[in-house]
């Protein structure tokens, strides 16, 4: 496994692999690697010949200077994880490599639709802007032919796609399912914050989306709506931001469950760590 930290040496270990047509794939990280991260480099794996997985934490993409400073970073537990799934090249790079005038903001913006100011975007203002600037120059210093990314961020998912259409790039996007702990939480970096209580009260997000999903057919929407806003409410130490039942590509809340992609989507803060999760209803 090589591991490289700019992208001139980065395109120099890519380039004779792209003239030999290798299918490239990108697992682009912010690291804290965990079972659901070697999800994703497992079906990189099987789609293309070589992966590579990137580390960084991204400071524009971060709306809180404490959730930025706070951003767990066990760097030798994430390569040896790396290490053991096989993953062909890791790139770590500096601050400075992406953003060359850091702390001067570079300007960037890109019309990723109206869906940019629902929901995270709402919360975490020009969040998504910051993640596709870094995803932008990962994708232009890897040229990947494919890349994965995890379903828990429903949103950037989609306004990755976003982006991808926006400047008619090649790559192929691909979201892999939420991993789940055995009893339901859905696995983030951030999970890492969580007190054991926050840990048993924080499964009540991963319970209101389970009843949505299975309640879907029976109940009406905003039947579902109440019951899973209170189970969350009456939960303590977790304070909701939003529990909606959305179309898949416009996040907007669905009026009729005759929407083609439905999808429940939540976000409440448990004790300090703001956790998000959602479960696809088609
Ligand atoms: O999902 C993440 O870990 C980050 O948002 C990403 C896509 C690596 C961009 O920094």
């Amino acid at each position: 496994m090589e591991i490289i930290h700019t992208v001139a040496a980065l395109k120099m270990l890519l380039a004779p692999l792209q003239k030999a047509d290798s299918k490239i794939a990108l697992v682009p990280t912010m690291g804290a690697l965990h079972k659901g991260h070697l999800s994703l480099i497992e079906m990189a794996q099987k789609q293309a010949q070589i992966v590579v997985c990137s580390i960084f934490v991204n400071p524009t993409q971060f709306t809180d200077p404490k959730d930025l400073e706070r951003y767990p970073r066990p760097l030798e537990h994430d390569i040896k994880m790396l290490y053991d799934a096989g993953c062909n090249v890791v790139f770590m790079p500096s601050v400075k490599e992406m953003y060359p005038s850091f702390p001067t903001p570079e300007h960037w913006q890109v019309d990723l639709g109206p869906a940019e100011f629902l929901l995270e975007g709402e919360f975490r203002k020009g969040h998504y802007q910051g993640v596709t600037q870094i995803v932008k120059k990962l994708f232009d210093a890897v040229q990947p032919d494919v890349a994965f990314f995890g379903q828990k961020d429903f949103q950037q998912v989609l306004m990755i796609k976003n982006m991808v259409k926006y400047f008619n790039m090649e790559v192929e996007i691909v979201s892999c399912p939420i991993i789940r702990e055995e009893d339901g939480l859905a696995m983030s970096s951030r999970n890492i914050h969580l007190s054991l209580t926050d840990r048993e009260n924080a499964l009540v997000l991963s319970k209101a989306l389970t009843y949505v999903a299975t309640h879907f057919d029976q109940e009406n929407l905003p039947t579902l709506l109440a019951k899973a806003k209170t189970m969350i409410n009456e939960t303590p130490g977790v304070v909701l931001d939003y529990f909606t039942i959305a179309d898949g590509e416009t996040l907007l809340p669905i009026e009729n469950k005759n929407a083609a992609h439905p999808v429940a989507l939540v976000a409440a803060k448990v004790g300090e760590t703001r956790l998000i999760d959602n479960v696809l209803l088609s």
